[in-house]
């Protein structure tokens, strides 16, 4: 094995198909090919997303190794998704994965998903190495698939102390934006017009579940309603109020989301508190995180937007970790739809 390692990390879990190469704990190359198609069904089609991964990964593959100046025979170790997300797509990735590995007689290296959504906050660049949390940490994981509060108290250790018992708050934007007429995926446009709203505009009543758990589907039933009774009324209703709409949904499930991260510091007493996941980008939930520091002495930790949404450079610098503990997978291993986080 050559003295530098090398990671090449593979994301096929949902609809981005992803690759990224990671030199000694440096990110080299980050390449995403967003699967545009599903904009035209309002939502992930899975049999569509796999095929468009089958297209992506190969060429995705390619331009993160160029980008990256090497050669592919000097990759260590190929870090791959294996779940949780769509079984069509996690499939695409991970026999690639296998039989590039194969191929070049280097080991495989098997994520999680989440864990490398959390592993994000430790992505350094070789111009670029930002301050990282320390352990523990808070991390509210908040994506299209899942939400979720995790106690950070190792690389590998982690514990899921709040989850959603429905829907995640990434779909929870994408219904509100859906039932508004606005395309798929709505949450960055729904961040998008409510900088231009009023978040008290409209109110919308908040779910009451019980520990640091959510629920998010009262809230999309709810405001189903509100936009049915405000068209009904004037069906102008949607595109004369939409950025205070927008901004009055974004407000709510930006509170649900720190209402809970609030109980849960003061719960544990871990006052550092990172955020990750696609909804992360969303810029009223930073901002709010921003003021919440001030106010409640938090340290917060808020990833750069290319690597909130999926991407492979999370999945490459988990693999990167792994590596280092030669926690390597075997060839029999299969893609997982459903992988809890540990
Ligand atoms: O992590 P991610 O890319 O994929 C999953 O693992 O699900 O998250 C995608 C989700 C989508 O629901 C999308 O609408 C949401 O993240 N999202 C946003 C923003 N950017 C992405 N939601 C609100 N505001 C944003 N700026
Ligand atoms: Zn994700």
């Amino acid at each position: 094995m050559s003295k530098t390692n090398i990671i090449l990390g593979i994301e096929s879990s949902c609809d981005d198909t992803a690759a990224a190469v990671i030199r000694e704990g440096k990110l080299l190359a980050n390449i995403v090919a967003n699967q545009h198609i599903h904009k035209a069904y309002g939502g992930v089609v899975p049999e569509l997303a796999s095929r468009a991964h089958q297209q992506n990964i190969i060429p995705v593959v390619d331009q993160a190794i160029k980008l990256a100046g090497i050669r592919k025979e000097e990759i260590s170790a190929i870090a791959f998704t294996r779940g949780p997300g769509l079984m069509g797509s996690l499939l695409v990735g991970t026999s690639f994965s296998k039989a590039f590995a194969m191929g070049l007689n280097i080991p495989l290296i098997e994520v999680n998903h989440m864990q490398g959504h959390v592993l994000a906050h430790f992505i350094d660049t070789p111009e670029d190495a930002p301050k990282h949390p320390s352990f523990p940490f808070l991390c509210l994981t908040v994506s299209g698939g899942h939400t979720q509060i995790v106690v950070v108290k190792d690389f590998f250790d982690m514990q899921v102390i709040g989850e959603t018992i429905d829907d995640a708050a990434g779909e929870a934007f994408d219904k509100a934006a859906k039932i508004m007429g606005l395309p798929y995926p709505g949450g960055p446009l729904i961040d998008k017009h409510a900088r231009n709203g009023n978040p008290k505009a409209f109110k919308f009543t908040k779910p009451q579940i019980p520990e640091l758990n959510f629920s998010f589907s009262g809230l999309k039933t709810g405001f189903m309603n509100f936009i049915n009774n405000g068209s009904a009324k004037d069906p102008g209703f949607v595109e004369k109020h939409r950025d205070d709409i927008c901004a009055s949904i974004q407000f709510t499930i930006i509170s649900i989301l720190m209402d809970k991260l609030k109980k849960a510091s003061q719960q544990t007493g871990i006052r550092q508190i990172a955020i990750a996941g696609g909804v992360s980008a969303n810029s009223g939930l930073r901002e709010t995180l921003m003021q919440l520091q001030k106010e409640l002495d938090w340290e917060v930790f808020i990833p750069k937007f290319e690597y909130c949404t999926d991407n492979a450079a999370m999945i490459a610098i988990t693999g990167y970790y792994k590596f280092l503990k030669q926690d390597f997978a075997s060839q029999e291993t299969i893609p997982l739809a459903r992988y809890e986080l540990r």
